[in-house]
């Protein structure tokens, strides 16, 4: 068996996979955020730890614990964990959708300017990305920056625990830009501007590489054998990719968790014209562009949860209907945390746009969707403009549990999708990764083509594909005519 540890915002999600590729179980441990400040968004690296310590046993329950061979671990990307000399946690972590950085993203973008800061990692500035946050941390806390002896990213903590192995993976440091991304090593410009030094950046490695076994005390704790492999693991994304097949030059995936994503593979390096796509290298050796939305199930989360306060998603979905798409008098603008891709705006917000005395509750939740919808349209026309091939894709995330959002995403981009066998694609992928690692494949590919089915696609419907096209046109007009608004 091989073990995938998803540390997400939401929840740590744990895999177990047989050497086959069946899904044995899947454990899921909830724990909150703290948003201490207005844009601020913190999570303690302890909680993410003991989810796993309590997770693991639920999801040997019945299983023979001595066959599990390896473990990968993937997760939330950009999050700033530091340690201290005695290898403590220094102060709570700085999430991927903390927007306190501001004033330094703009120092980075516009005082040293966004085209060095892309010559040396191939992106630039946002502020939920790591190098922003521990300058944010150096001006604003001194004496906890002072105090760090290594930094990491969020599933290299829990690799951390289990190996005592300070290391990440290329994919995951892309998040931090700190990396230089087209030569796979850190870059010493962005460390001296961040006054750090290699000595306190992990170890990097490829997604697959083997960084160590369980450490005795860890292994005994968890009922696993001493000899369990631990891979260096990937970021969120692109270990989704890999759980979902997406592999190889032109695979695409969208992801549909707390943020989304579409992700592009590319065996050779390329940055798009604007840097408005991430330009990360992924879990199989090569690069990737992708878009990435901050908030997208998690805007329908918001919707039913803080608003409607209800957790029946199927009732509130099941009065919308099929015929209904491409018809709705009301826009959404999904951008509840800012927005990345394509506006790199911490200031922008959501919006309801366009009811009438009629508007029912069920063309609001039909907005939703349809704002998240649109808005991996903006990142998926940016990859058009580039010629990457977004002509299909996979998809998976807990909104892709939804057959009416699937519905409309297809019928926005006008692509077919095709739905992963599970919607944890990226603790799948991490488990597949730890499978490679182990020796069970030759490289990550050759293991996704074994492994990886799809349970189905979703096909875009003609018709409505070009009502789509004509609300788009109108939609991506709502955020410049509002931007002067959003403070
Ligand atoms: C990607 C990003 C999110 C997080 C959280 O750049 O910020 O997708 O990885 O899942």
């Amino acid at each position: 068996y091989f073990i995938g540890i998803d540390v997400g915002t939401s929840a740590t999600k744990l895999l177990l996979m047989d050497e086959g590729g069946g899904v044995r179980s899947v454990v899921s441990r909830r724990y909150s955020t703290a948003m201490p400040q207005p844009g601020w968004s913190e999570q303690n690296p302890d909680d993410w730890w003991d989810a796993v310590c309590n997770g693991i046993p639920e999801l040997l329950e019945g299983v023979d614990a001595s066959q599990v061979a390896g473990i990968g671990c993937c997760g939330q990307m950009h999050g700033l964990v530091t340690l201290d000399a005695r290898d403590r946690v220094i102060r709570p972590a700085i999430l991927w959708n903390d927007s306190r950085s501001r004033y330094q993203v703009g120092c980075l973008n516009r005082d040293i300017g966004r085209e060095a800061i892309a010559r040396y990692t191939g992106n630039v500035a946002y502020v939920g990305f790591t190098a922003p946050k521990l300058l944010w941390l150096r001006e604003e806390e001194p004496e906890h920056f002072s105090a760090i002896r290594k930094i990491m990213l969020p599933k290299d903590y829990i690799t951390f625990r289990l190996t005592g192995e300070y290391v990440t993976d290329y994919s995951d440091a892309s998040g931090t830009l700190l990396l230089d991304v087209r030569n796979r090593c850190w870059s010493k410009h962005m460390l001296g501007l961040c006054g750090l030094w290699r000595a306190k950046m992990p170890r990097l490695c490829e997604s697959w590489e083997e960084v160590g076994t369980l450490l005795p005390e860890v292994a005994d704790r968890l009922g696993l054998p001493r000899t369990v492999r631990v891979c260096a693991g990937a970021g969120d994304n692109a270990s989704a990719a890999v759980g979902a097949g997406a592999v190889g030059e032109g695979s695409c995936n969208i992801v549909l968790g707390t943020a989304g994503t579409i992700l592009m593979n590319m065996a050779s390096y390329h940055e798009d014209k604007d840097n408005k796509l991430h330009c990360f290298c992924n879990a199989e050796g090569g690069w990737n562009l992708m878009g990435c939305i901050l908030t997208a199930a998690g805007c329908n989360e918001w919707w039913m949860g803080n608003v409607l306060q209800t957790e029946d998603y199927t009732a509130e979905q099941g009065a919308i209907s099929l015929a209904a798409l491409g018809q709705n008098d009301v826009f959404f603008l999904p951008y509840l945390m800012g927005e990345r891709t394509p506006h790199n705006d911490p200031r922008a917000r959501g919006a309801f746009v366009g009811m009438r005395a009629t508007s029912t509750r069920a063309d609001l939740t039909q907005a939703v969707l349809e704002g998240v919808a649109f808005a991996l349209r903006d990142c998926a026309c940016i990859a058009r403009e580039e010629e990457l091939d977004v002509s299909s894709s996979t998809i998976c995330g807990g909104g892709a549990r939804s057959r009416l959002w699937l519905s409309i995403i297809s019928d926005v981009l006008g692509i077919p999708l095709r739905i992963t066998q599970t919607e944890q694609a990226p603790a799948m992928g991490a488990a597949m990764l730890a499978s490679v690692c182990c020796g069970a494949y030759g490289d990550v590919a050759q293991c996704a083509r074994a492994l990886v089915h799809t349970k189905g696609t979703v096909e875009p419907n003609r018709e409505v594909v070009s009502l789509y096209n004509g609300r788009y046109d109108t939609w991506r007009r709502i955020y410049p005519a509002l931007r002067g608004v959003f403070q």
